[in-house]
């Protein structure tokens, strides 16, 4: 039975050839923690490792590979970057009020951490966004900036509705009034161009299992040179390294990384990597393009409702509302959908058992982005990867106008009884 995989938001599914020959690699070859011992398995783990440092930078144009620290996803990254900077900022001053300015589209990973400093005596705004789109404008994170802001994080591609935020003008704001930007490349990172230089990015947090199609378990936190004096540990431990010292070395990317690597998946997070870069990023967002346009193509000819275009009742999408951008340009492959009589768990369930179609129904760890465009309950959100293909789409489709259709005739046909008794009727 065919089985189309629509959650790469979430993890991306499959892997490019060779990811996991790289894993299974360096546990069956080297197998030692990377660089700690003389011995050549572990020179060589290390040499693997600074590998997929320098793929990274390369990848996001960042300036220095020892600024790549590896993270166990993006969450463990987000909250280095958002608590290093706190812990820093109050070592500094203890008495300095601090101010945190996030998006009401941000990610649980943010959200979450942000709101545990908020009971901490740290204050947060989270800035509205477009309620259609999700679209953040970055007047009104300029807006938000006090002299206590310390830290402004901004997701750059919504899990929710797919909208790419204007990073750039985001990062000129920060840069201006000299507070630290911290962008968190979840859903954008190997889907469509990041540039921490072009954008005075100061800190990027990156799936290495999501668009950049490593292994799950991997991330890293990419921080501009001269961050690490401006961000605390979170973590203190071995790192092989001044291990006379009874404390955290100070040099970069030891001070984030206590303890031993996951070297295997950051093997295969390096080879993913080198199918990227080898691909090119642009070549992989024309793809990405093309099926996005295929999809809301599709969409808007079936009736479903997208964008401005009100909803047709004729159509084999009517009763599909489609969440955020409705131009190519403006958005990932990552497609929320709500329906006007099924939930969004009944959609996942009928589009899988029936047709393979996998989907991710629910809240997407957004709860404020979803309380923002309406649909507190949810929706089902199909996420494209590169190795979906036009006709997967096709398929989807044809599978949501199917599901669509009996759900039509479900509803006439509870109506029908109630209408022939009133007919009736004396
Ligand atoms: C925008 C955004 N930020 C952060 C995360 C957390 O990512 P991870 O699972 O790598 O921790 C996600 C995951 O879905 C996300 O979509």
């Amino acid at each position: 039975v065919r089985r189309i995989y629509l959650d790469n938001a979430a993890t991306s599914f499959p892997k490019p050839p060779g990811v996991w020959e790289a894993v299974k690699d360096y546990g069956e070859r080297l197998g030692a923690t990377p660089g700690r011992a003389g011995y050549a398995e572990s020179l060589e783990g290390g040499r693997v490792i600074r590998r997929c440092r320098e793929r990274l930078v390369r990848l996001v144009n960042a300036p220095s590979p020892d600024h790549a620290v590896f993270t166990l996803n993006t969450t463990d990254a987000l909250n280095l970057a958002v608590k290093g900077r706190v812990s820093n900022a109050r070592r500094r001053d203890p008495a300095r009020p601090l101010h945190l300015v996030t998006t009401a589209f941000d990610h649980n990973s943010v959200l979450r951490p942000f709101n545990e400093l908020a009971s901490c005596g740290v204050r947060v705004t989270f800035v509205d966004g477009d309620p259609a789109s999700g679209r953040v404008d970055p007047a009104a994170i300029r807006h938000a900036i006090t002299p206590q802001t310390i830290l402004v994080a901004l997701n750059h591609v919504s899990n929710v509705t797919g909208v790419i935020q204007d990073a750039a003008a985001v990062g000129r704001v920060c840069r201006d009034v000299g507070v630290a930007y911290l962008l968190d490349a979840a859903q954008s990172a190997g889907h469509t161009p990041v540039d921490m230089r072009a954008w005075s990015v100061d800190l990027l947090a990156l799936p290495g299992h999501k668009g950049l199609l490593g292994p799950l378990g991997t991330g890293a936190l990419v921080m501009r040179p001269g961050m690490e004096e401006r961000i605390d540990t979170l973590r203190e431990g071995g790192t092989g390294t001044a291990s006379e010292s009874d404390t955290q070395p100070g040099f970069m990317p030891d001070k984030y990384e206590p303890g031993s690597h996951n070297a295997p998946g950051i093997a295969g997070l390096a080879e993913a990597l080198r199918f990227i870069l080898d691909r090119t990023p642009a070549a992989l967002r024309r793809h990405e393009e093309s099926l996005i346009a295929r999809m809301l193509d599709g969409l808007r000819r079936g009736g479903a409702a997208v964008g401005a275009a009100g909803p047709d009742r004729s159509g084999p999408l009517a009763g599909l509302s489609l969440l955020g951008p409705d131009r190519v340009e403006d958005r990932t492959g990552i497609f929320s959908l709500t329906h006007a009589t099924l939930s969004p768990a009944e959609l996942a369930l009928t589009l899988e058992t029936e047709f393979g179609v996998l989907a991710r129904p629910g809240v997407h760890c957004a709860p404020r982005a979803h309380r923002a465009l309406g649909t507190s309950t949810g929706a089902l959100r199909l996420s494209l990867g590169p190795f979906i293909s036009a006709d997967d789409v096709r398929h989807t489709l044809d599978a949501l106008a199917a599901v669509c259709r009996s759900a039509r005739a479900h509803s006439l046909a509870a109506i029908a009884p109630t209408s022939s008794a009133m007919l009736t009727q004396p």
